[in-house]
């Protein structure tokens, strides 16, 4: 075990493993409980329509950039960004530290959803009695006890497939659990559409696809949309990088890249589909927020024939999801202790999963049972996710397009990338790599960020634009600076 190499698992088995690992880690919470909510508060159709254009113009350029940088330094996220320079260590670990984050409060959510799936199947009245199902996620996430436990339960289960390493684990999980993912979504838009209600389910239609509420959208909802488009793709922090290092040789990158932005936009789009109708068929609100998932929802089952079965179905599926890609979190800090510390990989999934554990206590508990652990007027969680979301994960987004961009040059590696592919939009994907992406992220950024500072009116989020601001411009200064130091020593394609 100690050795990865000599076992055959350190590697992912097929493309199409691959592809459904990486699809794996991309589908999951971002699809289908924020992808939702968020659509819900800004405006419907507007905010869908700017995702995918985030989708489009950044999410799959940054992906297929992180994937490279993986295969070319086949190591993980430190290592490979090291592969690229030495000087460049230090944006490998700033990768580091936000999965770490992000799966930190992603387990607790996580957690609610397997507690759903499983009072579905056993005691479907803890939702149901009240008729509030409201109230009953309330008083849930605000117990002190329970959220924790299961928490823990789906924090075991994800770490029990980490362990199993990449082939036997993450792959073999990702073939049955993807497939099965999709089953269980179709049949639950189907359900959705065809409720009795129909012209409640046109007007959840027309508020996911047709109706642009661009008001409602504002900068905020683009910065958010943003965000959305790198949480739900897994970019922004190293994933897709350790993928992308375990990917065979000849498995062709921009491609694999493609079909998994597909199916991902894909994924969120049924879940629009899945939710809305039902929701507006009910007459309940879309923009409730976070809580649209486990507080509307239940609300829609308990006043539909059949209720219990698609209750459970629901919040199964969002737990197989979310299981997928919480082990694709783990996955990048456990690649990274295995490969530098010589650990093995029992040792080093089960430390991380305890650190993860003990942050996880505090953010469950910031729910409601102690609201004394707040941080500029957010629970923990909104915290957290705000500032990986809006801020973390496209600060790395840019400076992984800057380093492919002025330190790899795109040339070099569209080189190599053609070496199993054709990748005819290739000089394309180089010039917004380059140009376009950092641009476009820092603009939305910068916009988004003071959009915030005026609705929110605190001090808080100014410092933290500023701090934005600064880091940019550090970034900036020291690639650039790195540069100059290696002009004549261009970057040799590997001998793959
Ligand atoms: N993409 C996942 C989702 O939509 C979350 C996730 C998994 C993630 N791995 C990631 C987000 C890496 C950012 C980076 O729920």
């Amino acid at each position: 075990m100690l050795n990865e190499k000599h076992n055959g698992n350190h590697r992912f088995g097929s493309k199409i493993g691959f592809i459904l690992s990486a699809a794996g880690s991309a589908v999951g919470l971002g699809n289908l409980w924020s992808f939702p909510y968020k659509a819900g508060v800004y405006g419907g159709a507007a905010f869908v329509l700017v995702t995918l254009i985030m989708v489009i113009i950044l999410g799959l350029v940054v992906m297929l950039v992180e994937m490279y940088i993986g295969r070319h330094g086949r190591g993980d996220v430190v290592s490979s960004y090291a592969k690229i320079s030495p000087k460049l260590k230090w944006v490998g670990y700033l990768a580091l530290l936000v999965p770490f984050i992000i799966s930190c409060y992603y387990i607790v959510i996580g957690g609610w959803s397997v507690k759903y799936a499983m009072s579905y199947l056993v005691a479907p009245d803890f939702i149901n009695t009240a008729g509030d199902s409201n109230g009953a996620f309330t008083s849930f996430i605000s117990s002190p006890y329970s959220p924790i436990i299961f928490t823990g339960i789906f924090l075991a289960i994800s770490l029990v497939i980490v362990c199993g390493g990449i082939q036997k684990g993450i792959e073999k999980a990702s073939k049955i659990l993807m497939p099965t993912l999709l089953l269980l979504l179709i049949i639950t838009v189907i359900r959705s559409l065809t409720l009795p209600n129909s012209e409640g389910v046109m007007q959840g239609l027309e508020f996911f696809i047709l109706k642009f509420d661009f008001k409602a959208l504002g900068w905020a909802g683009v910065v958010a949309a943003m965000g959305q488009a790198f949480f739900s793709l897994s970019l922004g922090m190293g994933a897709m990088i350790v993928y992308g290092s375990y990917s065979g040789k000849s498995t062709p990158l921009g491609k694999s890249a493609a079909m998994v932005c597909v199916f991902d936009t894909l994924v969120a789009l049924l879940a629009g589909l899945a939710i809305f109708p039902a929701v507006f068929a009910y007459g309940l609100e879309p923009s409730s927020g976070p809580g649209l998932l486990f507080a509307t929802m239940p609300n829609v089952f308990s006043s539909m024939p059949g209720g219990a079965l698609f209750g459970f179905l629901f919040f199964a599926l969002i737990s197989v999801a979310a299981v997928t890609s919480v082990i694709s979190l783990i996955e990048v800090a456990t690649g990274y202790l295995i490969a530098k510390l010589k650990w093995s990989r029992k040792k080093a999934a089960l430390l991380f999963g305890g650190m993860m554990m003990v942050i996880a206590v505090f953010i469950s508990l910031s729910q409601g049972a102690i609201p004394s652990i707040n941080f500029f007027q957010m629970d923990l969680l909104t915290f957290l996710d705000e500032l990986t979301n809006t801020i973390m994960m496209p600060i790395n987004a840019i400076i992984a397009c800057i380093i492919l961009g002025y330190v790899v040059k795109p040339k070099n590696a569209i080189i190599e990338l053609r070496q199993t592919e054709k990748l005819k939009l290739g000089v394309m994907w180089g010039m917004l790599a380059k140009y376009v992406a950092p641009i476009l992220i820092g603009i939305v950024l910068i916009f988004g960020v003071s959009a915030k500072v005026k609705s929110i009116g605190d001090g808080f989020y100014f410092v933290i634009g500023l701090a934005v601001f600064l880091v940019l411009v550090t970034v900036a200064v020291n690639i650039i600076g790195h540069r100059k130091d290696k002009k004549n020593t261009p970057i040799e394609p590997p001998l793959v």
